[in-house]
């Protein structure tokens, strides 16, 4: 085995006969194969001077603050965040999205209480959900005819959910969606502002919204109250680090529960190499962030025009299920191919990393640390594979994560099904029960089944068919086997 580190017998240990793959060499390997990302971190890969990380790698010690009472450095970085991006208060997070999310359900929705979610919200907000032991009602996305992805919740949706829902404590949505799906922010915090209660967005795709170049608006600017984003999904930022935003609307009782739970779902000890990136990323975006989006714009719509004019090649574009679509993800199908075989041509014969693999279609997610080479790497691949696909005819599978037609009945909340009693049983005898799992596909993490519902033959039939197809299913456990645990 090549060794990164002349002697360094600690990254290589022999077991038994095994001899277990180093990470770190793995990381190395790849490196040099000059694979290129359209996937995140959105910082690409690209260098951003550093020393030796080992040198500056610390957490909480005498003159550093303390992210969980911040009253010195820590304090003065995130009170710079909140008058760049305009907050009432702007909360450093080193877990991710994830952290920030549980954190804004668990301050704004009282444990055992009701809360209005998207049924399209990603895997962490389920998981707020069952850990507070939650009511969810679920308001539905429309659905694209395009790819067969969940397109924006209507305003009017969330109205009349709300009306028929006055214990609801808070609404969630998600926007953009992993597909850049944006909902009109403006008009449903309208609403939920006139019932006094607060709207807290799922960013995590759009931390890019914040700093112009025309993408759409982020909905700290819209309205909403309290708005998570992953700062390294799409901006040059480190895996992990994120932004929790309490607009200056946001009623001070919430904020204060909010801080609370900030620091119940962070780590003790929080890496200051992380802080740090969090704080270089938005300065960075605050000196030079508008220029340099203005400048991926203009490069991305080259690049979309391009693309879609190419033979056999097909981008998802905004229809009328969507508010708006930001143009920095890119969804392409081939002519003939399926998106997974379309993903591993990309990989295999031009060394094009893509984010996701679907049924039907690839995401690549672009940055503005996207290089023109890179742009210019997947111009050339996708005609060289269209020139070839051309022809075959659209193979428009319909790979939702949801619906039109599909709404599961509410049986009981999350935690009570994954807590109760529970049996195993063969799919085709599981109609009528109550899941006591929650299955998804990761990505993107939408489940199709949540714990608590009335499993149906849609959710039968669509599992039979990811068994079949050998995809893989998280959250059902045994789904390899053909079983899934019901409730009792
Ligand atoms: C829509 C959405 N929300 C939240 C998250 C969680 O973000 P993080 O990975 O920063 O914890 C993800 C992760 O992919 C996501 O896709």
């Amino acid at each position: 085995m090549k060794k990164a580190v002349a002697g360094a017998a600690v990254f290589s240990y022999i077991g038994g006969n095994k001899q277990l793959e180093s990470l770190y060499d793995k990381l190395l390997q790849y490196r040099e194969k000059g694979i290129y990302p359209f996937h995140m971190p959105g910082h690409k890969r690209q260098e951003w001077t550093m020393c030796n990380p080992y040198e500056i790698d610390i957490t909480e010690i005498e003159g550093f603050d303390d992210l969980h009472h911040p009253e010195g450095i820590l304090r003065q970085a995130q009170e710079e965040a909140a008058e760049i991006y305009g907050s009432s208060r702007t909360w450093f997070l080193v877990n991710g999205s994830t952290s920030g999310i549980l954190s804004a359900v668990g301050g704004c929705v009282p444990l055992k209480g009701t809360i209005l979610m998207a049924r399209n919200c990603h895997k962490s907000v389920l998981n707020a959900v069952f850990h507070r032991g939650l009511r969810p009602v679920c308001v539905y996305p429309q659905i694209s005819g395009q790819m067969g992805i969940a397109g924006s919740i209507l305003p009017g949706d969330v109205e009349k959910a709300l009306d028929c829902e006055p214990h609801a404590s808070a609404v969630i949505l998600v926007s953009p969606t992993y597909e850049g799906v944006v909902s009109d922010i403006r008009s449903i915090a309208e609403i939920t502002r006139k019932k006094g209660i607060p709207l807290i967005v799922d960013e995590a795709h759009g931390a890019h919204f914040s700093f112009g170049g025309g993408f759409p608006s982020s909905a700290l600017k819209e309205g909403a109250d309290f708005v998570i984003q992953s700062l390294h999904k799409t901006l040059p930022s480190m895996t992990q680090t994120a932004v929790l935003h309490a607009s200056v609307n946001a009623r001070r009782d919430w904020m204060e529960r909010v801080d609370r739970c900030v620091y119940l779902y962070q780590s003790s000890s929080p890496s200051y190499i992380l802080l740090c990136a969090i704080q270089r990323c938005i300065q960075y975006m605050a000196a030079d962030g508008s220029e340099r989006m203005k400048k991926y714009a203009g490069n991305l719509e080259r690049l979309r025009k391009y693309l879609k004019d190419l033979p056999g090649i097909r981008l998802a574009e905004r229809d009328e299920t969507m508010w708006r679509l930001d143009p920095s993800k890119l969804l392409i199908s081939a002519e003939g191919v399926t998106g997974t075989k379309l993903g591993g041509l990309l990989l295999q014969n031009y060394g094009l990393q893509m984010e996701m693999c679907t049924e039907s279609f690839v995401i690549a997610m672009t940055s503005l640390m996207d290089t023109d080479q890179g742009f210019k790497r997947l111009c050339r691949a996708l005609k060289e594979i269209g020139c070839e696909s051309s022809g075959l005819g659209e193979r428009r599978v319909r790979d939702a994560c949801l619906e039109e037609s599909h709404r599961p009945k509410y049986r009981m909340t999350p935690y009570k099904a994954e807590s109760s009693p529970s049996e195993w049983l063969p799919l085709e005898q599981a109609a009528g029960r109550v899941s006591a799992e929650t299955g998804y596909l990761y990505p993107p993490g939408v489940a199709f089944i949540v714990a608590g519902e009335e499993i149906d033959d849609m959710v039968i039939n669509r599992l039979s068919r990811y068994r079949q197809k050998c995809i893989e299913v998280q959250g059902c456990s045994r789904i390899g086997e053909g079983l899934l645990r019901v409730v009792k």
